[in-house]
């Protein structure tokens, strides 16, 4: 009876607090919009297009830009870096914001930064595996962690907003930026992007986190040939089934941007494609952030359609700002966009600016600039990287490698390269090929772990064949957006090893030394024959800044955990116009199915 009246009791208590905490929030947002409101009626529209553009920060002009043409938000990616050090970046980005907070409104900028594995555009910052090792972890409180940390040195750099995570789910490996998505599974999508939004936005006001951006919207993983910005021929209820899903997840996360996608659908670019943009996104979803533009949208993709198809933030680069501008202006005065499209887009951008808390506090906490690349993070790294490797094949129990072994050959430009290891988006666009600040070489972790002699035999012409151990690192060589495309003309990418790989591993494995392949890629590639040939096999994909966590694994400080987030081809021939669960032709098996991952 007595445990009856309390327990009455304490449920009353928890009703009430939690409906005050629920009256909280619903006025703090009716709060939120009125200030929005006010805001929005003292703008005039040049005000109001201003608002619309982004520019990048080493724009000729650039400051004068953002007095002149009220610029709302600023976009750092590949180009010249705001300077040399992290307080030299956040010193170029205070200036522009009290140029921004000295215009007649005072609306302070957002800056934005493709930051899609860590803060991986400043050198000497975390960088954790691309997205699809940590689909291979399936690991949300992990993914969670990353993109916490990822906010945090984004923040500490100068920025408030990233363009990540991107929640694509690829149906084609030849597409260059499979690696960027979690996984061919919707649910391991659905559930990654949860946590990685969850991780980036926080509250969205701490000093600590960002704005996220669910991109590219939407059939950019899924376009006929894995071709990018290419056309996706899905039908509307596929698309549904498909690829919505995972925007509706993010949504529900109140993720502050969505991105619109280079790819069109059906026809029709998703630039200029108003039913999915907002009828399906803005009213259908109830999506109340911003829908930001991709590359240079404007000129790109019909001009002023962009705008009537419901994107709000155009990046409006490479000389792009004043046709933007003007165009817009005109087409407003001659009734082409309505003036209700361009408040509902600056409202949008306003809302995000006041959830941010942007206006109390403008410019960046300059105590985190010493938080960048500290151990914690990189711990969180290596757990992450040692979560991502797939072991694929172990005969003879090859793994764990004793670390008594008294003589190791390890072999390949990647294994001693961390621009290699980390694939795209690294320090540069397209990624680097030369070693980073702060980053550790599998190599090197290697060499930690061993007792006995470790050689490196960088090409495979030293001949090291009395090692007891052979370690093979093969893969592709760093590559982004466009470039990373399979049959793509300015490129060499391919669905095999190259042939001088192929050699590395004929090389060891034809002298009867026992051998391991390690492969870095942004995708599954056909190496069933490499495979065939080698004891053991590991798919470490793209592991990033703390490459030594790999060598925790191999000599059994760690078991394997990572479980293929794709399925894996069994020859070329398996790549027809789509590749994947839903297009699946049944006829054909693949060598691994989605899901598999060997353990000790
Ligand atoms: C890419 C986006 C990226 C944007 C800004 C585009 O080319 O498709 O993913 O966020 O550039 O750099």
């Amino acid at each position: 009876m007595k445990t009856n009246i309390v327990l009455y009791l304490l449920n009353c208590f928890l009703l009430i607090g939690f409906s005050c905490k629920n009256e909280m929030k619903v006025s703090n947002e009716i709060l939120l919009e009125q200030k929005v409101e006010a805001l929005l009626k003292q703008m005039t529209l040049d005000e109001k297009i201003g608002q619309m553009s982004q520019i990048r920060h080493f724009e000729e002009n650039a400051d004068a830009h953002i007095l002149e043409k009220f610029i709302g938000s600023v976009i750092h990616t590949q180009g010249p870096t705001p300077g040399n050090s992290a307080k030299e970046w956040q010193k170029r980005f205070i200036e522009l914001q009290k140029k921004a907070l000295a215009t007649r409104l005072g609306i302070p900028l957002l800056f934005g930064v493709d930051a899609v594995h860590g803060q991986n555009t400043f050198e000497g910052a975390t960088i954790f595996p691309h997205n699809i090792g940590l689909g291979a972890t399936n690991n949300e409180e992990l993914v969670y962690e990353i993109a916490k940390i990822t906010a945090l040195e984004s923040q500490a750099t100068g920025f408030n907003w990233v363009f990540s995570p991107c929640v694509a789910i690829p149906y084609n490996e030849k597409w260059g930026r499979v690696y960027e998505a979690f996984s061919e599974s919707t649910a391991i999508t659905e559930k990654l992007t949860k946590a990685s939004i969850k991780g980036h936005q926080g509250n969205l006001a701490d000093a600590t986190t960002v704005m996220a951006t669910a991109k590219h919207f939407v059939g950019d993983g899924a376009t006929d040939y894995g071709v990018e910005g290419g056309e996706t021929t899905l039908s509307d209820a596929e698309i549904q089934r498909y690829l919505l899903s995972p925007y509706k997840i993010a949504v529900q996360e109140k993720v502050a941007a969505v991105m619109a996608s280079f790819n069109s659908i059906n026809g029709i670019s998703m630039h200029n494609h108003k039913a999915l943009i907002t009828d399906t996104l803005k009213i259908g979803m109830k999506f109340d952030g911003i829908v930001v533009s991709d590359w240079k949208a404007y000129s790109r993709f019909n001009g002023i359609e962009v705008v009537n198809a419901g994107v709000d933030v155009l990046m409006t680069v490479d000389g792009d700002l004043n046709d933007f501008q003007e165009g817009l202006k005109k087409a407003v005065q001659e009734k082409i966009v309505s003036t209700e499209r361009i408040d509902d887009a600056v409202r949008r951008i306003l809302r995000q600016k006041f959830r941010l808390g942007l206006f109390e506090n403008p410019f960046p906490d300059t105590t985190l600039i010493s938080k960048i690349g500290i151990k914690k993070h990189r711990e969180i790294a290596k757990k992450a990287v040692r979560e991502s490797l797939v072991l694929l094949k172990n005969d003879n129990q090859v793994l764990p490698i004793s670390k008594e072994i008294k003589k190791i050959v390890v072999v390949g430009e990647h294994a001693n390269n961390t621009g290699l290891q980390s694939g795209g988006w690294t320090v540069n666009w397209q990624g680097s090929t030369e070693n980073y600040k702060g980053a550790t070489t599998i190599l090197e972790g290697i060499k930690k772990q061993a007792k006995g002699t470790v050689l490196y035999d960088k090409t495979a012409t030293e001949n090291h064949f009395d090692a007891d151990l052979a370690i093979i690192v093969v893969g592709e060589i760093p590559y982004a957006e466009f470039f990373g495309d399979i049959g793509h003309e300015s490129n060499q990418m391919q669905l095999t090893l190259t042939e001088q790989h192929q050699q590395y591993i004929k090389t060891y494995t034809e002298k009867g030394v026992k051998t391991l392949v390690i492969l870095i890629s942004g995708r599954p590639l056909v190496v069933t024959n490499e495979i065939n040939k080698s004891n053991a096999f590991v798919a470490a994909w793209l592991p990033g800044s703390e490459g030594d966590g790999i060598a925790e694994v191999l000599f059994g400080d760690y078991n394997f955990k990572g479980k293929l987030p794709h399925s894996w081809p069994n020859d070329v021939t398996d790549y027809k116009q789509k590749y994947g669960p839903n297009f699946w032709d049944k006829t054909l098996k693949p060598l691994y199915e989605f899901g598999f991952g060997k353990t000790y």
